[in-house]
C-alpha cells in the first residue's frame, strides 16, 4: 500500500554530472556525487532538501558512465514515496543544460534545480516559501569568506539586486548564490535560447539574469542559521563530512536520511518504513531507521 502522492506542480532535477576534476584522483574512477559525506552518498543530501521542500518527482542527471550506477543506488523512488527519472548529459556543457535535457520531465510545471554536491541544513522554510510562488525565478543568497568562488549577487541599500556575476575576480559583495535555483516554467525556453560563454559553458547566472531582466526574480538572503556547505574540493569535502558527522553525533539524529524524511513528511506509511528499516538491519544506518520508529513511538 502506498501513500497519497501530493501535486505540488513542481519538478526537481539534481544535476550529478561533470568530471569533478577538483577531486582528482579521487574522482578518476569515481563520481563526486557518489562519494561518502560522513555516513551516506553526497547525492543523499540535495535528494533530501528537495523531499522536505515537499518535491517527490525527481530527475536525476549524470554522465552516461556514472548514471546506471545512480539507478542502482536510487532506482525509481517508490520505496522512499518518490519518483525518480534519469536522464544522462553527454558533457559537461554547464548548469542550464539540466532545464533542456529535462524539458520533457518538467512538462508544464515549474522546476528546482539543486546541484549535487550542494549540501543545506537547517529550517528549510526559506525554501518552501520559494516553493509557495509560482511565477517568477528565486535564487538565494548566502555570505562566504571566499565569493570569488561562487556566483555572487550585489543588493544596494534597498536589498535591490544590482548585478549578478559568476566567479568574479572582484566581487561586489560577499553573498555567494547557492546551487538552489527555483524558476517557472519559463525556464525551458530561457535555457533553449542561451549562447555558450567564452568558457565554452551555459551559464546559470544568464538564466538568473533574465528572470532580473523581466524584474520577476527573487533573491531571498539565507538566515545566518543555515548552513550551506559545497563539497567540491578535498578541504570542503572534509569540512562537510565533519559537519555532518558533529551534528549527528550531538543529536543522534541523522541529516539527510531519506528513509525517515519519507515517514515523517507521509511519503511512506509505517508498513513500508518497517520493511525499509529491516533490508538495511546489519548497518548502524538501519539501526538508525529502528530508533526513529521508536522515538516516533516515544
Ligand atoms: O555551488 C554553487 C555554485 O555552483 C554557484 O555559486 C555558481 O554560480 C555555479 O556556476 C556553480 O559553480 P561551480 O564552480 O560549483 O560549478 P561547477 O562547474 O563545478 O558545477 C557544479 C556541479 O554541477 C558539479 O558538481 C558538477 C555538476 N555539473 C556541472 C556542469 C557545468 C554537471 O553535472 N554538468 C555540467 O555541465
Amino acid at each position: 500500500m502506498s501513500v497519497e502522492t501530493s501535486k505540488t506542480g513542481w519538478k526537481g532535477i539534481v544535476l550529478a554530472g561533470g568530471a569533478g576534476s577538483r577531486l582528482h584522483p579521487v574522482t578518476l574512477a569515481a563520481s563526486k556525487q557518489m562519494l561518502p559525506v560522513y555516513d551516506k552518498p553526497m547525492i543523499y543530501y540535495p535528494i533530501a532538501t528537495l523531499m522536505l521542500g515537499g518535491i517527490r518527482d525527481i530527475l536525476i542527471i549524470s554522465t552516461p558512465t556514472d548514471l546506471p550506477r545512480f539507478k542502482e543506488l536510487l532506482g525509481d523512488g517508490a520505496r522512499i514515496g518518490c519518483q525518480f527519472e534519469y536522464v544522462a548529459q553527454e558533457a559537461p556543457r554547464g548548469l542550464p543544460e539540466a532545464f533542456i535535457l529535462g524539458a520533457d520531465f518538467i512538462g508544464s510545471d515549474g522546476v528546482t534545480l539543486i546541484l549535487g554536491d550542494n549540501l543545506f541544513y537547517g529550517d528549510m522554510q526559506f525554501f518552501r516559501n520559494a516553493l509557495a510562488r509560482h511565477k517568477g525565478g528565486t535564487v538565494f543568497g548566502y555570505p562566504v569568506q571566499d565569493p570569488e568562488r561562487y556566483g555572487v549577487v550585489e543588493f544596494d541599500e534597498t536589498g535591490k539586486v544590482l548585478s549578478i556575476e559568476e566567479k568574479p575576480t572582484a566581487p561586489k559583495s560577499r553573498y555567494a548564490i547557492p546551487g538552489l535555483y527555483c524558476f517557472d516554467n519559463r525556464v525551458i525556453d530561457v535555457a533553449k535560447n542561451l549562447r555558450p560563454s567564452d568558457r565554452g559553458e551555459l551559464e546559470i547566472v544568464d538564466v538568473i539574469q533574465r528572470y532580473l531582466d523581466w524584474e520577476e526574480l527573487r533573491v531571498e538572503k539565507m538566515a545566518r542559521g543555515i548552513a550551506w556547505l559545497d563539497t567540491g574540493t578535498p578541504q570542503s569535502l572534509l569540512e562537510a563530512a565533519n559537519f555532518v558527522a558533529t551534528i549527528e553525533h550531538r543529536q543522534g539524529f541523522k541529516i539527510a536520511c531519506l528513509e525517515e524524511i519519507a515517514l515523517r513528511k507521509g511519503m511512506i506509511n509505517r508498513k513500508q518504513f518497517i520493511h525499509l528499516s529491516e533490508e538495511l538491519s546489519k548497518s548502524a544506518y538501519g539501526g538508525y531507521l529502528e530508533m526513529v520508529l521508536r522515538d516516533l513511538d516515544g
